[in-house]
């Protein structure tokens, strides 16, 4: 692959919901993207926020097509989605993974969750159970997580361990891509820069890229290298992190700063006081 590629390139995309009625002349549709444009490079993190209803999930959704597109394109790695017709290829189900909000919703409560990841595996067709077996304890060392862990039901792990499964099963098929809606938002404070630096890890083993969902720009921060700002199905602003926390220029974008309690820059006394408590740890 051309390194100066883009991995994943959204233009122009449209998404309309049908709203239903029964005959076609009453059919209601409601734009829920216009016209929304980005690029992902290989080993790159995109932020996408806004606020609840902006779009943000049906862009991840489109990307990973489950929702479908109106208009306008999405390639990967050059291909254009909609070459592939109906039936998702195999090989991009496996290249772009997702992990989402709620992790205990995409598992079995009656699995030991160590299944999830080799089921993962054998669906891609990865032969052997002890293979799949090792390889998924591999897996769950890589985010954090032991051996054991592997033989445990959902209902007996924590909501941070549950991510980390979920992020084992989506790494273990060594993806390119991987949309993360929302995924350390139901997490504590703690467990949330532990799971963002988790992600943070492992890409920079593995080269892999994030489309990374969040209502939150606090959250976003310390991940991506670029962010885009959706608003009402419109990618109003888009930057390089340091860009959008430093200099927005969207008054929507500014919003969304001040809503965020976590992505503030720190006030004068603030600074002051770190200043000072820097130089006290010095001397
Ligand atoms: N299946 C659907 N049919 C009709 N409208 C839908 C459907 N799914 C989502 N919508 C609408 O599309 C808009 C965008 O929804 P989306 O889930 O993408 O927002 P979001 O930015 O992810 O919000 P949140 O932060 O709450 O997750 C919303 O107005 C929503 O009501
Ligand atoms: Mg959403």
């Amino acid at each position: 692959m051309n390194t100066t590629q883009a991995l994943l390139e959204v233009r122009d995309l449209t998404v309309d919901y049908d709203l239903g009625g029964a005959a076609a002349w009453r059919r209601r549709t409601t734009t829920v993207l216009q016209g929304v444009g980005f690029t992902i490079a290989p080993g790159e993190t995109y932020g996408l926020v806004g606020e609840s209803g902006s779009g943000k999930s049906t862009t991840g959704r489109a990307v990973l097509r489950l929702a479908d597109v109106t208009g306008g394109s999405i390639r990967f790695d050059g291909t254009d989605l909609a070459t592939f017709g109906r039936e998702t290829p195999l090989s991009y189900r496996r290249d772009v993974q997702a992990v989402f909000q709620d992790p205990a919703a995409s598992l079995n409560p009656r699995h030991r969750v160590g299944r999830a990841v080799t089921d993962a595996l054998r669906r891609h067709g990865v032969r052997g159970q002890r293979v799949r077996e090792e390889r998924a304890a591999e897996a769950f060392e890589q985010v954090g997580l032991q051996r054991a862990h592997l033989d445990r039901y959902p209902a007996e792990m924590s909501g941070g361990q549950l991510q980390r499964v979920a992020i084992a099963r989506a790494l273990v098929l060594r993806p390119r891509l991987v949309v993360c809606d929302e995924a350390v938002s139901a997490l504590d404070l703690s467990t949330q820069s532990q799971i963002i630096n988790l992600l943070a890890d492992l890409q920079a083993q593995t080269g892999v890229s994030y489309l990374f969902i969040a209502h939150d720009l606090g959250v976003v921060r310390h991940i991506s290298d670029r962010i885009g700002v959706l608003r009402r199905g419109v990618l109003v602003e888009e930057g390089t992190t340091h860009e959008i926390f430093t200099a927005p220029r969207h008054p929507y974008t500014r919003a969304l700063l001040a809503a965020s309690p976590a992505s503030q820059p720190a006030g004068r006394e603030e600074r002051r006081a770190r200043r000072l408590a820097v130089r006290a740890a010095a001397a």
